[in-house]
């Protein structure tokens, strides 16, 4: 694969406008959502409610890729198209989930490391053959007394930085994700110094491992306060902190940044997106991956009336994928 190939795809990522959807919940996690609206966890159910994300109409005008699970990128439509022929036929790029989540750091409590790259290879080979062009890996930082850790920091730099060159191999473009979690009673000063740190050691693991960043995506979480935390930064605040803080660390050859949501709620991570492109231009564009900012509101229609409200669902979902295309730009009108 070269690496004009793999920059083409990274660009389409974050074509203006555009933006990824991330309907990459594990079986666990998809499990964790559907109970709380009351829906069973069947493998039928979690290939119906991805067919209507998928099924959406329109939804190539805003979204320009769509971060899958293994589970789901096996599976078709009702009347059997394949979801990735579907994607592509749409213009949306089909990307895979390809770590194995985070697992407890021995000796270091409180600390996670993300799994997966045994054999990896192999997976990502058939990926590509299934039809993914780019691959998500994500790294979980937790904030709390005394943590992160270097040691934790670094293992999850490592592990990102081998599976990044491993997908450049295969010909997909690595979605980096290091997501310093927002739980906890933090401000967002902290956040500020660990997003920083994390970023700075994430580009140093990436040089070391031979990575193009031509064809490299950053997923980025927000500087924010924690959840818990007693101060609250203002929208303007989290915009600015969050540019300063990439602006200091992520290298200007990066094709593009796209943010997760990370538990914000939609009109949030709207505005920030928002707030933070109105004072463009940037050296990369700035858009969206978000999971459950494009998705709890569909959900929730959905789980109340699976057919009455099927084409609502569809509706909030296009909505989403406008407003939030609308922010990468900087033209959304809150
Ligand atoms: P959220 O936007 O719900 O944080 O999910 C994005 C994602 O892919 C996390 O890995």
């Amino acid at each position: 694969m070269s690496i004009e190939q793999l920059a083409e795809t990274a660009q389409a990522m974050v074509a203006p406008g555009k933006g990824i959807i991330a309907i990459d919940e594990s079986t666990t996690t998809i499990a964790k959502r559907f109970a709380g609206v009351g829906i069973e966890n069947t493998e039928e159910n979690r290939r119906a409610y991805r067919e209507l994300l998928l099924t959406t109409p329109n939804l190539g005008q805003y979204i320009s890729g769509a971060i899958l699970f293994d589970e789901t990128l096996r599976q078709s439509t009702k009347d059997g198209t394949r979801f990735a022929d579907l994607m592509q036929a749409n213009g949306i790029i089909p990307g895979i989930k390809v770590d194995k989540g985070p697992q407890p750091l021995a000796g270091f409590p409180g600390e996670v490391v993300t799994e997966g790259l045994d054999g990896l290879r192999a997976r990502l080979e058939e990926y590509y053959k299934l039809g993914a062009r780019f691959a998500k890996w994500r790294a979980v930082i937790n904030i709390g007394d005394d943590i992160p850790t270097g040691s934790a920091i670094e293992a999850n730099s490592h592990a990102l930085a081998r599976y990044a060159a491993l997908c450049q191999e295969q010909g997909l473009v690595p979605m980096v994700e290091p997501e310093v979690i927002m739980d906890g009673g933090h401000d967002i000063d902290t956040c500020y110094e660990v997003t920083e740190v994390v970023l700075r050691s994430l580009f140093g693991s990436l040089y070391e491992f031979n990575v193009m960043l031509e064809g490299t995506i950053l997923k980025a979480s927000m500087v924010i306060h924690g959840t818990e935390s007693a101060e609250k930064a203002s929208r303007e605040e989290v915009a600015a902190a969050t540019l300063r803080c990439l602006k200091s660390t992520v290298p200007a050859t990066l094709p593009g940044i796209v943010f997760l949501s990370g538990g914000q709620s939609d009109e949030d991570a709207t505005a920030h997106l928002d707030a933070m492109n109105k004072a463009g231009p940037h050296p990369w564009p700035l858009s969206f991956s978000y999971g459950r900012a494009m998705q709890q509101a569909a959900l929730k229609l959905w789980a109340q009336d699976m057919q009455g409200n099927y084409g609502k669902a569809q509706e909030t979902v296009f909505a989403r994928a406008r407003d939030n295309g609308l922010a990468a730009l900087g033209q959304w009108q809150g």
